[in-house]
């Protein structure tokens, strides 16, 4: 398998592919690679000719330092991960900061039509700047006809949209559906971070979502994010930071359901000093 470190010669290899006909397809990650990782691989896979997946924890979208040292960084399980599901076809691009962000590690200032002050953004402070910036950096070394992203971040896959849209990018956006556990919990790599008790008590998350979801039909909104709200306050390994019912088009909090309107549930949610996100289609 190809590993790059450097994005010239990363480029140089794309061109010649591109030369001979070949499509390029990409998945950019922050490894610590998951089978929800891989379900954005097989489906780029299926429709692409090669596959660049990039792993690079990015310093400039973390808001908590603590989280940026601790991310899990497992280079060489991740590219003998993907070397079990094809060999060949998947470049892995694996950068420096210094190849990124030469001796300037900051992030660029972006307005996203409001998108960006929503939910993540309103309680990660510029984390959609860091998105931003190192989505619209790696499209630019990769070229990708495609780009997969996950709906596990809802909100990430549709600044990314609008990002693409600002900024003409010749980039298809494809979203994929989140990849859960046997038990419900959504695959994060922050995951292998929980403890054993903290583990049991997640799937308590989607389970409440699933939940809110059935009660959406017949309910406010309000009601229901109240209700979750009382949920967990059950739960004493679980502290809630949001709920938040949105329309998918804003991500601003219903007020009044519309037939016409597509809404999900978003959440986010301490499990001792692991944060975790999720998120589920109402309608
Ligand atoms: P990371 O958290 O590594 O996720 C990489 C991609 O995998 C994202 O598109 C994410 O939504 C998707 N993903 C993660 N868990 C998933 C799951 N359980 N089901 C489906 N898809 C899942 O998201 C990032 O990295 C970074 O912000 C990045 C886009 C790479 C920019 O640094």
């Amino acid at each position: 398998m190809k590993v790059y470190y450097n994005k010239s010669e990363l480029s140089k290899y794309l061109d010649s592919l591109r030369e001979n006909g070949n499509s390029i397809g990409f998945v950019p990650t922050m490894g610590a690679l998951h089978n929800g990782h891989l379900s954005l691989v097989n489906k780029a896979l299926s429709e692409n000719d090669f596959l660049v997946v990039s792993i690079f924890v990015n310093p400039t979208q973390f808001d908590n330092q603590e989280d940026l040292v601790k991310y899990p960084r497992t280079l060489e399980a991740d590219v003998n991960l993907l070397k079990t599901v094809n060999e060949n076809a998947i470049i892995v691009y694996a950068p420096t900061v210094d190849d990124i962000y030469g001796d300037k590690i900051e992030s660029k200032s972006f307005k996203f039509d409001g998108l960006e002050h929503q939910m993540e953004g309103a309680f990660r402070a510029g984390h959609f700047d860091g998105v931003g910036t190192i989505v619209k950096r790696l499209f630019e070394i990769v070229e990708p006809k495609s780009a997969y992203f996950g709906e596990k971040d809802f909100q990430q896959l549709q600044i990314i949209r609008k990002l693409v849209e600002l900024y003409n990018l010749p980039v298809n956006i494809i979203g994929c559906p989140i990849h859960r556990a046997k038990d419900g919990l959504a695959m994060s790599s922050r995951n292998t971070r929980l403890t054993s008790a903290h583990r049991n008590a997640a799937p308590f998350i989607y389970k409440t979502l699933v939940e809110a979801k059935n009660k959406f039909e017949t309910r406010s909104a309000q009601n229901v994010t109240e209700w979750v709200e009382i949920q967990f306050k059950t739960q004493e390994l679980l502290e809630l930071e949001y709920i938040i019912i949105a329309s998918i088009d804003t991500l601003k909090t219903v007020k009044r359901k519309s037939l016409k309107k597509k809404y999900r549930a978003f959440i986010a949610v301490y499990a001792g000093d692991i944060r975790l996100i999720d998120n589920i289609a109402l309608n």
